[in-house]
């Protein structure tokens, strides 16, 4: 597999150390939507979508999202769960999913906290042979595309991150994609890190236009959709 981007070797002198403990492992079919919130009503202010429950479809053989046109806020309607454990910390955060080939779709799964650092996985329907490693903190984004070799929206494929106290390495089919330790993230104990599953149409074409492209309904009856299951959480048990 093809790396797209920097490789990084710096390593940072990290010093605070989690003392967390009672999380075990997690692994979330996503059948169900039980132990997530499932977002409603709101969306972020420069989205082209609110989120709106009845977009995030439950079956037995995982979760669907979708984007809608019967939002009365935005242009379009679309989905994000929120798992109900908060509070999480270093682990590995896994999940297979389906992307969305609808250009300005976003496909993603990320860990996130108080808006400030966030660990990402973001597949996008402009390029289904690329998928985007991305870490926030302090109000950067880091993004990474790493090349693949398969159309992400036509199959299922695992895609995971593996979050240290001092690097992330990100995998897809329990292959290493990449592996980062030049930029820092806040500590488990310092931030409510959540973990997230949404879908979002993008529609403002001047911000990040070679990402996702700019999102319009398909007018050929094709259903913009992402799909999500086996979700799992490993923390990193600090000693
Ligand atoms: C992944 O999900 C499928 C469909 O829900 C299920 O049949 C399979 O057992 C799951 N695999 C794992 C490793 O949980
Ligand atoms: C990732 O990089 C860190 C720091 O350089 C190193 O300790 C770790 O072993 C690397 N992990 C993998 C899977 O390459």
């Amino acid at each position: 597999m093809k790396i797209f981007g920097i490789l990084v070797t710096a390593v940072l002198t990290a010093t605070a150390v989690n003392a967390r403990s009672g999380l075990s492992n997690i692994h979330e079919p996503l059948n169900t939507h039980e132990n997530f919130i499932v977002a409603h009503g709101w969306g972020p202010e420069r989205w082209g979508c609110s989120f709106t429950r009845t977009q995030v479809h439950e079956s037995g053989s995982g979760t669907m999202i979708t984007i809608g046109k019967d939002s009365e806020k935005k242009p379009y309607s679309c989905g994000e769960l929120i798992h109900r454990q908060d509070r999480l910390g270093y682990g590995t955060y896994s999940i297979e999913m389906i992307a969305s080939n609808i250009v300005g779709q976003v496909t993603s799964f990320f860990l996130i906290a108080n808006e400030d650092t966030e660990i990402d996985i973001e597949l996008t329907g402009l390029n289904n042979h690329i998928g985007w490693m991305n870490v926030w903190h302090d109000h950067i984004q880091n993004p990474v595309s790493i090349n693949l070799p398969f159309d992400t929206s036509e199959d299922w494929h695992s895609y995971s991150f593996d979050w240290h106290q001092d690097h992330i390495v990100w995998s897809v089919d329990g292959q290493v994609v990449l592996n980062r330790s030049d930029i820092a993230t806040t500590p488990p104990d310092q931030a409510n890190y959540k973990l997230v599953i949404n879908s979002w149409a993008q529609v403002q074409p001047e911000i990040n236009i070679d990402w996702a492209g700019k999102f319009k309904y398909p007018k050929d009856g094709r259903v913009p959709k992402a799909r999500y299951r086996n979700m799992s959480i490993e923390p990193i048990i600090q000693l």
